[in-house]
């Protein structure tokens, strides 16, 4: 296991992330991820495109970064996406008053759920200083304190606009559009891959709560009354569950099942969020976490974002902290009624029965030619609202008068000129609000959780190494290529000829020649490349055409073969088609001195 400042040298050391804007004193909460860090991001982003887009057969959509004030008044955002805020009077320090919290007193894991007054009392009673400076904090006043960045769209006052906080809401506001091409047919999934930004209160462990992020996202919209999940496909994938009731009880602990048991137990309660809890810990899997330091956590009530109805984190130890790096959330029609009702826009599916059905309505016919002159330009709402009323309320029409409110005025009508009946009608269908289903998962955290879960230190030739695991699918660089010495032309021919069609056979190279072969295997470890290729002066005396050493990372062993193999043998070894152990029956091993020097 790495720790933590061991990861943070080597991310900044060999390129994976930093701080940014170093060169102007840097900016709290901001990182800038390197040409390795780049790369295993992007890799982390293609693993899940294509199995949370491409094999679930969803659709991937790229919405803009910033969203006018409507969309976040509708959302919730506005009035609750709050942290609780105090600050140091001594210092000027921000800090999390429900962290503070937390880490001081025993038995309180989720202080955000005691709301503003009781932190501040418990800071009081406990006599919390400042973490920075050491000052008192009691008596400072804690604060909601909202997260969105706000910013003005267009020049002068402008219109407000946010930063979007999640990626999520950039999927909801075209729902009327999106359900289009989903030809108005639920299930349907739709992704997107992007930046959400949160100006967090105390930014920090490097990439792990920060200002700027990404996250990958999917939408899942479904009718709660039909759509099941194919929860056949992830039945018997094993998973760690940490229940809420667990983590109340004193004696709690994981419980051990499948996914297919947790949904009959009743465990997990939404076979939506377990299947894709089945998903996500095959996935999780594949892009390499331990799945020793992995879990799925229950939300607590108090926890639960102001949108979900259930919700379940998964959660990677890291340095011996849990930390959230997904969550997956069953949203209810909470999003999109409130676009619905916000927006007057469509946010609905019409649903079509399989038999027309006759129902009794309540309508009005009113006669404009009474409300006209009575009502002037109100009259077309007036009527609109009298229809409003019918539905909701028919016996609003035994009387001689009915009233209905449009824009706050009231307006009375005589029952005879709103002509209200009951009709028999025939419908095909309804319009229902879909529910939403979302796993969301924070690209950034799962960087870090495959870089320290995939960091390791051994020894290899008699001097110390640090090198990271990574599943080949992920490492930054699928190969290296190095020539062993640099004044030989033949020699560097043949390994710039190497380098050469392994990228022209899809792989990404580095071309290393600097400094001792050690050092070069050393550096290639560091950043995960799974092998290196060495082309030596032995490989080229010999009858049969040149040959090259292939090394593997984990196990630092060593093959020789033909030069004419390594692109074939490469390809199908980072496919996991093939394992280098199985490799060394087919071709001779190499005391490792002879390319270690
Ligand atoms: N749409 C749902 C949503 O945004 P969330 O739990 O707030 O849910 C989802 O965020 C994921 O985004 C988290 O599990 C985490 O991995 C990542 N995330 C959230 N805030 C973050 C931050 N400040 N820095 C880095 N990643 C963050």
């Amino acid at each position: 296991m790495a720790e933590q400042h061991d990861l943070m040298e080597l991310a900044k050391r060999r390129g994976f992330f930093f701080g940014s804007n170093g060169a102007y004193g840097g900016t709290a909460g901001f990182y800038t991820f390197g040409p390795e860090g780049a790369s295993l991001k992007h890799n982390v982003e293609s693993a899940w495109r294509d199995r949370f887009t491409v094999r679930l057969g969803n659709d991937e959509i790229e919405a803009p970064t910033i969203m006018p004030e409507a969309v976040f008044e509708a959302s919730g955002h506005l009035d609750g996406f709050d942290d609780m805020l105090v600050e140091c009077a001594e210092c000027g320090e921000s800090h999390r008053a429900d962290h503070l919290i937390e880490d001081a007193v025993e038995d309180i894991e989720d202080a955000e759920a005691l709301g503003v007054d009781r932190v501040e009392e418990l800071i009081r009673e406990h006599d919390l200083a400042c973490p920075t400076c050491g000052a008192a904090l009691a008596g400072e006043p804690v604060e909601d304190f909202n997260l969105m960045f706000e910013t003005s769209i267009g020049p002068g006052s402008g219109q407000t606009g946010y930063m979007r906080p999640e990626t999520a809401q950039g999927i909801f506001v075209e729902f009327p559009r999106l359900k289009e091409y989903a030809r108005g047919q639920l299930p349907f999934g739709v992704t997107q891959i992007g930046p959400a930004y949160r100006n967090e209160i105390s930014p920090r462990r490097g990439i792990i709560r920060v200002r700027e992020f990404t996250q990958a996202e999917l939408e899942q919209f479904i009718d709660p009354e039909e759509d099941e999940p194919p929860l056949g496909e992830v039945d018997d994938v094993g998973v760690r569950l940490y229940p809420a009731s667990e983590q109340h009880a004193d004696d709690g602990g994981y419980v051990d099942t499948t996914i297919g048991e947790a949904v009959a137990e009743g465990i997990i309660g939404s076979p939506w969020v377990a299947y894709y809890l089945g998903v996500a810990q095959e996935w999780y899997e594949r892009v390499g976490v331990d799945m020793d330091r992995f879990r799925f956590r229950q939300h607590l009530g108090g926890e639960r974002a102001h949108y979900a109805a259930d919700c379940w984190d998964a959660e990677s130890e890291i340095d011996g902290n849990w930390i959230e790096i997904a969550g997956f959330a069953y949203r209810g029609d909470y999003d999109l009624s409130k676009h619905g009702e916000y927006s007057g826009d469509r946010f609905t599916i019409f649903k079509r029965y399989d038999e027309p059905v006759t129902v009794e309505k309540a309508v009005v016919d009113p006669d404009m030619s009474a409300l006209g002159p009575e009502f002037g330009g109100a009259a077309a709402d007036v009527a609109e609202a009298l229809q409003d009323l019918a539905e909701d309320d028919p016996d609003a029409f035994d009387s001689d008068e009915v009233t209905v409110d449009v824009d706050g005025e009231s307006y009375t009508v005589d029952t005879e000129v709103a002509n209200f009946s009951i009709e028999e009608q025939t419908e095909s269908g309804e319009h229902i609000t879909p529910h939403v289903v979302e796993p969301s998962f924070g690209v950034g955290r799962t960087v870090y959780t495959l870089l320290e879960h995939a960091y390791r230190e051994d020894e290899v030739d008699g001097e110390e190494r640090s090198y990271l695991s990574l599943a080949p699918e992920m490492a930054p660089t699928d190969v290296a290529v190095f020539p062993l010495v640099t004044n030989d032309d033949e020699l560097v021919g043949v390994a710039e000829d190497v380098a050469g069609s392994l990228r022209k056979a899809g792989l990404s190279v580095s071309y290393d020649d600097s400094g001792s072969i050690g050092r070069r295997y050393r550096r290639q470890d560091e950043v995960g490349t799974p092998f290196c290729v060495t082309v030596d002066k032995d490989g080229l005396e010999g009858d049969g055409g040149p040959t090259v050493t292939l090394r593997e990372r984990d196990s630092a062993a060593q093959i020789r073969l033909p030069v004419d193999d390594v692109a074939a043998e490469l390809a199908a070894l980072l496919a996991g088609d093939r394992e280098f152990e199985g490799l060394s029956q087919r071709y001779d091993d190499v005391d490792t001195d002879v390319t270690t020097a």
